[in-house]
């Protein structure tokens, strides 16, 4: 038996320690063995604010081609459920919105950069905190 949260910090090192094919196949079976319960519920679209509503449609814009953003199983790129409610991002950086403007702004090695106006850079991130 292991405690949620030991499950959580568990279920992230397995993440750092491989390479990004085989993070979807790595998701399923982390979410499996945690029970799927592993990490906090999203905001349910009911409770978004204005600028959660309008940075959701950034995200489908720009980033749900490669992104889930309900899971953490992969696509192209990760999936970004509660990616800022845990420690650290796949890549093993802090989630900050400094970080997140970084890798959104300039891209990260298969990951394009985005060119975003400073207005949806702000919904955006506002979204992101929601998921
Ligand atoms: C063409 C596919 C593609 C698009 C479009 C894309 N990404 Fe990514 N993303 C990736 C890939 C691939 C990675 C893994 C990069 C790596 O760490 O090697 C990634 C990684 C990330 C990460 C994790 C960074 C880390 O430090 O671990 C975040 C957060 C992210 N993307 C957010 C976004 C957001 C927000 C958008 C929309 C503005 C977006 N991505 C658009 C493919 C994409």
């Amino acid at each position: 038996m292991y405690h949620q949260s030991q499950m959580r910090t568990r279920s992230f090192a397995v993440f750092l320690a491989v390479p990004t094919p085989l993070l979807g196949l790595v998701g399923v079976l982390a979410a499996a063995l945690a029970g799927c319960r592993s990490l906090p519920p999203s905001k349910p679209e009911a409770l978004w604010t204005p600028e959660e509503a309008r940075g959701a449609q950034v995200y489908q814009l720009k980033c749900a081609r490669c992104h889930y953003p309900t899971t953490t199983h992969g696509l192209h790129g990760p999936g970004l459920q509660a990616l800022t409610k845990v420690k650290a991002m796949p890549s093993g950086a802090p989630p900050t919105d400094e970080r997140l403007t970084q890798v959104i702004l300039h891209g990260r090695n298969m990951m394009p950069s985005t060119p975003l106006t400073d207005g949806q850079l702000s919904d955006l991130l506002a979204y992101l905190h929601s998921l």
